[in-house]
């Protein structure tokens, strides 16, 4: 039977980086430095970068959102399509002058890019202000290489090649007060031909259920109302514990956490879904009715070539029987278009499965070559005209499906959970649905937080408006 420790970081080795957390605060004896965050990819990504903002807050930086007067600019980069890399790049390179003029500031890259090796050379070699280079693998060890940068003038890069640890304990600092993340497993094991995430992230490494649970009863006696769990395919949570764990048992198990009042997850891979895991949504009472369901394709040739070990017909049965059990439940998806090879016929069927689905919401995004994993290695890549007015196809189905579905929540009173002032109009206030969608109505700031119920009296494609009942 596998024991967790193998992988979990030892205590020792926790204490060890506590010590240079407390080496980092005394070169800070005022407690005046400050860092700036800056965060890309998934919610894998945010909630680690909630992890790195703890460790610089235990070393006595504070946040600030202006790199003029940061003394530590941190990027959390993200690889899964080439936009997001040279979204970096070009920061990385705008800040050269900065750098020019404030000599002591630290400048550090850390996340999914640096776990491939031509990119941290590249970084070496092309972008010589950058200070500090860390991977996905070792964010634990922050502060030991932060101490590192602070006293040397050379770079410090330590992406370490291993599969991987899990870190338990690590301070944290929440970006919001009423939702929290939640990560219940690292890496990937699936391989999807197009993907680069199993490659930085490493296998699938589960947390311990107790620690898991643990963490959601703190989050719940802290105040927290919501939480998301997250890791790439949830479904296979448990799975590597080899002691029966699996996700439903989990759901339940996080029932009974005290404060709690929603519980959402993501993402849910088709192939992995159980009917024990329907079950338990059903049955589950904080268990929001929203899933977010990635389909990828339509056409059972390209989710052939795309390693998503599922056929259409397989998907259908599989909406089928989560809508027999759970009828209110909002459908959300991913969906890659121009995946090297795919015809009108094959994107045809994409569409037809969307219209046939009906989704709440779809997330679109144009294939990006990755590589490195084996679907870069096709020859028929798509052209770039036609993935986007593919793209385009796709967006204007989906967005009239989002605003048929919408229209038929006008006049309905529905549970929302409040998340503070709008960003868009501060002069309301937002929420959300148990089925994730946004509901903006007119409100007090103390509502943050509650639980409220509003009649929803107008509906969009994004987003519905109400007011308080
Ligand atoms: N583990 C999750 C999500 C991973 S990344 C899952 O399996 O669903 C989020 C989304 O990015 C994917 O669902 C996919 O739609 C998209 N994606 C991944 N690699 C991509 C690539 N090379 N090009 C375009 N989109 C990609
Ligand atoms: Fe990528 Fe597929 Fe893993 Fe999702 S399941 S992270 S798409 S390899
Ligand atoms: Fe991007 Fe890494 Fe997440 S590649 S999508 S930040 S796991």
């Amino acid at each position: 039977m596998s024991t967790r420790e193998d992988i979990i970081v030892s205590d020792d080795e926790m204490t060890r980086q506590e010590a240079f957390m407390h080496s980092v605060r005394e070169m800070n004896p005022e407690a005046d430095k400050k860092y700036t965050i800056s965060t890309y990819g998934c919610q894998m990504n945010e909630n680690d970068s909630e992890k790195l903002a703890g460790m610089l807050e235990s070393m006595g930086y504070k946040h600030t959102d202006e790199l003029e007067e940061s003394d530590l600019i941190l990027f959390n980069t993200c690889c899964v399509r080439e936009n997001a890399e040279l979204k970096v790049y070009g920061h990385l390179g705008s800040l050269k002058a900065l750098k020019a003029r404030r000599p002591d500031m630290i400048i550090a890259v850390c996340g999914c890019m640096m776990q491939q090796k031509d990119v941290v050379q590249h970084i070496l070699k092309k972008y010589k202000h950058v200070d500090l280079i860390f991977g996905t693998h070792n964010m634990h060890r922050f502060p030991e290489l932060l101490y590192q940068a602070l006293n040397t003038d050379a770079a410090v890069a330590d992406v370490s090649a291993s599969e991987g640890y899990i870190a338990e304990g690590i301070p944290i600092k929440r970006e919001h007060g009423v939702k929290a993340w939640l990560t219940i497993m690292y890496g990937c094991n699936n391989f999807c031909s197009y993907c680069i995430v199993p490659y930085v992230r490493g296998r699938e490494r589960s947390r311990r259920i107790s620690d898991i649970i643990d963490e959601a009863k703190l989050l719940g006696h802290q105040g927290y109302k919501e939480i998301t769990l997250l890791g790439q395919n949830v479904n296979s949570y448990g799975l590597d514990l080899n002691d029966g764990t699996s996700f439903s048992k989990l759901l339940r198990g996080l029932e009974d956490a005290e404060g709690i009042e929603r519980i959402r997850f993501m993402t849910s891979h088709p192939k992995d879904l159980s009917d024990d895991l329907i079950y338990a949504m059903r049955d589950c009472s904080k268990v929001c009715g929203h899933l977010h369901l990635p389909v990828q394709a339509g056409s059972n040739r390209i989710l052939h070539e795309m390693n998503r070990k599922y056929t259409r017909e397989h998907y259908f049965d599989l909406v089928n029987r989560i809508r027999e059990q759970i009828p209110d439940i909002s459908l959300t998806t991913d969906i890659i278009v121009g995946f090297p090879g795919e015809s009108d016929e094959d994107f045809e069927q994409t569409l037809d499965l969307i219209r046939r689905v009906r989704y709440d919401y779809a997330y679109t995004f144009l294939y990006s070559k990755r590589t490195g994993t084996p679907a870069a290695k096709k020859s028929e890549q798509v052209s770039e005209e036609i993935k986007k007015a593919r793209f385009d196809a796709l967006l204007e189905l989906q967005n009239s499906i989002s605003r048929e579905i919408n229209s038929t929540l006008a006049g309905k009173q529905l549970e929302i959970l409040v998340e503070g002032r709008s960003k868009n109009n501060i002069s309301m206030m937002t929420g959300r649905t148990r089925t994730n969608k946004i509901v903006n109505f007119k409100g007090e700031t103390g509502l943050t937080g509650r639980l409220a119920t509003v009649k929803i009296e107008k509906t969009g494609t994004w987003s519905l408006d109400g007011s308080l009942v």
